[in-house]
């Protein structure tokens, strides 16, 4: 095992410490995210839902949205957990955000279970609509 593979495990299980604090009584799916910054400072979260469906706030951009908010602006890699076979990407809206603010980071995809898959965002997320596209409709 090399350093930087202990890294990576570090963050999944910071990733899976959170996911125990999800609250998900309607789905039952149980997510946690870690996204750590260029500094190796690492912010968690949990998917957080609410019985209006669609307020549900996933994992990923509670992670996110609390990294940013303390001032951090640059990330190195994020980590998602759920205990499923298949492992867990990011949603749409997520993919989204995490373009947004992150960029093409590396996300490892892990289920709590040994199976990991790394990727990057730019294979997640393909043509990507950015601020590059608002300066065209000039
Ligand atoms: N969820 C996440 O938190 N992250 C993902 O990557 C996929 C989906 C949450 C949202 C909702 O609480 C539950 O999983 C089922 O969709």
């Amino acid at each position: 095992m090399n350093e930087s593979f202990d890294e990576l495990q570090s963050l999944i299980n910071v990733a899976q410490e959170a996911r125990t604090r999800a609250i998900a009584p309607y789905s039952n799916f149980q997510v946690g995210a870690a996204l750590e910054t260029v500094d190796g400072k690492i912010y968690s979260g949990c998917n957080i839902e609410n019985a209006s469906y669609g307020l549900t706030m996933c994992a990923e951009r509670v992670a996110i949205f609390k990294a940013l908010s303390e001032g951090e602006r640059k990330f190195k890699r994020l980590a998602i957990v759920a205990e499923a076979k298949e492992l867990t990407p990011p949603c749409g809206a997520c993919r989204q955000i995490i373009w947004e603010f992150c960029g093409d980071i590396s996300v490892a995809l892990a289920n709590g279970n040994g199976a990991v898959t790394v990727l990057q965002m730019r294979e997640l997320y393909p043509h990507a609509f950015d601020k590059s596209f608002l300066k065209q409709s000039r």
